[in-house]
Order: structure tokens, then C-alpha cells, then sequence
């Protein structure tokens, strides 16, 4: 393959600096890297790969020659700026809701559906945090006994808000403890030492639209529409890692063991569960790692071949930057993109 051009928009932001971050340690062959954020930060230096770059504005010559624009902004902004970077010939892989449901949209985990990405496509979608790790552990057990039902509750860390939020908790919990009043700073209620069953406007069903997202995407990605989700999406003062407890009911039986098994041999799965020893996956074990973890794998005593699990994953990384890099490198090796030029 030649060496790739990406441009980065939102370069600045707790998904894009990780993923500059990832693509600079990847053994990915770059011809050149651009890096946008907003006006604001506009000048502003990154360090990549031991260079310095200039932040510049996610224009149409930002896109110039570029291969690859991976996009990880708020979805109204990401609606105006796709279109500038598929006009300029690049493949655009958005990290935001924008286009995930879009049916010529394919929306991505390698391990899950990479024959998605079976052509040239104009956008790419990255699936949503929480959606991922879920997924992530459903596919490997439906493949060998189909599921029915699944309900999900999440616990969700506050970097999947942004670096906004990352710093509201720190100023809310320092708030807290010098007992010092402060008004909410990112969420309807204050988040240090808090528990919020609130992620995302809700819809008039009463779901919230993060909820939606998790059913929805969910079904895409397993290509699985008869599937019945539920889901309550829960924001926890935690700065990296979301957690899920999913309950999940399949047409036939199933042990825990078998269940592990099948865990255990699935790419991106690490299991850790050991009862005996206290260990199972919390939010700061999977910080920092790209793996899922699931543990607490039990049977569902209140239903027929039920199941119950317990995930946490990085959102920052398998949850979006990780995903992101691991889908290029799949174009890379369908030969969709870095193509040498005949
Ligand atoms: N955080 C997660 O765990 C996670 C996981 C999966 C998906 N996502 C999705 O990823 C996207 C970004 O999330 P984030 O958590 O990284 O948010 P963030 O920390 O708030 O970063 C937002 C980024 O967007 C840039 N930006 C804002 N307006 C812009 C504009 N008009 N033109 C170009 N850049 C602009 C910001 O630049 P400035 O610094 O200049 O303001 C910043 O770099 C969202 O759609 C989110 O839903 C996030």
C-alpha cells in the first residue's frame, strides 16, 4: 500500500487526542496527517509522531488529497462537515449518531461485522460507546444459540460526554468536598457524587434518545431485527470506563462455562471472572486497555436459557478511537483505501 493522508477533525477533543495518540504508535504508513477542531483552537499546536502540528479549520482544504477523515465531533457539526471531506474524495469515518442509521451507512466493529465494509464507501460509521462493548459479548453467544431478549442498564463515565464533563467532575467534586454550592456544570444535576438515570434528550416513549441508540445500533450491527432490547442508560461519577449489566435470554439453553468458552476464544473478549478472587471487570481495569471485559457470568434464575453478564470497556478507546484505527486498518487490508495508483 502507499502511505496514507487523515485528516483528524476534532483533534482536540477526549476521542480525537486518543486517537492522534493511537495512529501516531500504529505502524500505519502516514504521507501526511491534518488535524481540525473548532475556531476556538484554531493555531494551537499537537505533537504527532515527534512533529509539531497546527490546529486549522475543518474547511475543504483540509480535506485535500486526504484518504481518510475521521471525524469525532458533536453530530450537528459532523452533518457540515462530512460532505466537505466526501467532496474532496476522502472516505469519511464519523465517530458521532449522525449518519449511524443511514441504510447505505455501514455502522462497524471488526470482530463483529467487518464484511460490512465490502466496497467503497462514502461514510463509515463508529457505533456508540456503549453499543460497542455489548455487541462485542452478544455476538459470539447468539452465533451458537440465537438470542430473544436483552435488557441492558449502563453505567456511564463521563468522558463519553467529552473533556467538558471530564473536567465538570473534577470542579463538582472538589465542590462537594470543600462544601462549597455550585450549580450543575454539564448535566441537568450534579454529577460528583451522584448517579444519573439520564444520558442524552428524551424521546416521548420516555427512552432516552442514548437508549434508542443502544437498541438500534445493536440490531444494525448484528444484522439481528428480531431481537427484543431494552436499555437504561445510567451517567456514574466515574472519569473513564462504562460498565453494563445485560441480561440476556436465548432460545436454548446455556451454561455460565459454556458461555465463558465461548467469551474466552472471541478476538477484543477478555474474561475475568473469578469469584474466589474478587476479580471481575470494574471501570478502571478496562481503562487504558482496548479489550472488552466481561465477568459475573451467571445463570438468570428469574427466566427460562437466561444469562446474566457484567461488561466494562474504555469508551474513549474499543468504545470509539481503537474501533476507529482498527476499521482503517481493515480498509487496508480489503484494499479499499491506499490503494497503489496502476
Ligand atoms: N467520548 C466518548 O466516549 C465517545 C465515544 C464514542 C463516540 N463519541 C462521539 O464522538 C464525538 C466527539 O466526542 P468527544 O467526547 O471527543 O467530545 P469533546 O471532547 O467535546 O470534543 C469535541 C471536539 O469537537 C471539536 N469541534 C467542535 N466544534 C467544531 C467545529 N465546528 N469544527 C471542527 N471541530 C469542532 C472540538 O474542538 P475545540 O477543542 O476547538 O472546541 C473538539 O476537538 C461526539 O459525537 C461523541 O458523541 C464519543
Amino acid at each position: 500500500m502507499r502511505p496514507l493522508n487523515i485528516t483528524v477533525v476534532g483533534a482536540t477533543g477526549a476521542v480525537g487526542s486518543l486517537f492522534l495518540k493511537l495512529l501516531g504508535d500504529s505502524t500505519l504508513p502516514l504521507a501526511s496527517v491534518n488535524v481540525c477542531a473548532s475556531q476556538s483552537s484554531v493555531g494551537k499546536t499537537v505533537q504527532f509522531r515527534g512533529k509539531t502540528l497546527k490546529i486549522q479549520l475543518a474547511d475543504e482544504l483540509a480535506f485535500r488529497d486526504s484518504d481518510v477523515a475521521f471525524i469525532s465531533v458533536d453530530a450537528s457539526v459532523s452533518k457540515e462537515i462530512a460532505p466537505l471531506a466526501i467532496a474532496q474524495g476522502a472516505v469519511v469515518l464519523d465517530d458521532s449518531s449522525a449518519f449511524r442509521m443511514n441504510s447505505d451507512v455501514p455502522l462497524v466493529v471488526p470482530e463483529v461485522n467487518a464484511e460490512d465494509l465490502n466496497g467503497i464507501h462514502k461514510i463509515i460509521a463508529i457505533p456508540n460507546c456503549v453499543t460497542v462493548p455489548l455487541v462485542m459479548a452478544l455476538h459470539p453467544l447468539h452465533k451458537e444459540n440465537p438470542i430473544k431478549r436483552v435488557i441492558v442498564d449502563t453505567y456511564q463515565s463521563v468522558s463519553g460526554s467529552g473533556k467538558k464533563a471530564m473536567d465538570g467532575l473534577i470542579s463538582e467534586t472538589a465542590a462537594v468536598l470543600e462544601d462549597r454550592l455550585i450549580d450543575p456544570l454539564v448535566y441537568p444535576h450534579r454529577i460528583g457524587f451522584n448517579v444519573i438515570p439520564h444520558v442524552e434528550n428524551f424521546l416521548d416513549n420516555g427512552y432516552s434518545h442514548e437508549e434508542n441508540k443502544i437498541i438500534h445500533e445493536t440490531k444494525k450491527i448484528m444484522h439481528s431485527p428480531e431481537i427484543y432490547i431494552s436499555a437504561t442508560c445510567v451517567r456514574v461519577p466515574v472519569m473513564i470506563g462504562h460498565c453494563e449489566s445485560v441480561h440476556v435470554q436465548f432460545n436454548d439453553p446455556i451454561t455460565p462455562d459454556r458461555a465463558r468458552e465461548l467469551l474466552e476464544s472471541f478476538q477484543g473478549i477478555r474474561v475475568v471472572d473469578d469469584l474466589e478472587l474478587l476479580q471481575y471487570p470494574t471501570a478502571v481495569m478496562a481503562s487504558g486497555s482496548d479489550d472488552v471485559l466481561v465477568g459475573r457470568i451467571r445463570q438468570d434464575i428469574s427466566v427460562e436459557n437466561g444469562l446474566v453478564l457484567w461488561l466494562a470497556i474504555d469508551n474513549l478507546r474499543k468504545g470509539a478511537a481503537t474501533n476507529a484505527l482498527q476499521i482503517i486498518n481493515c480498509l487496508v487490508e480489503k484494499n479499499l483505501i491506499g490503494k497503489e495508483s496502476t
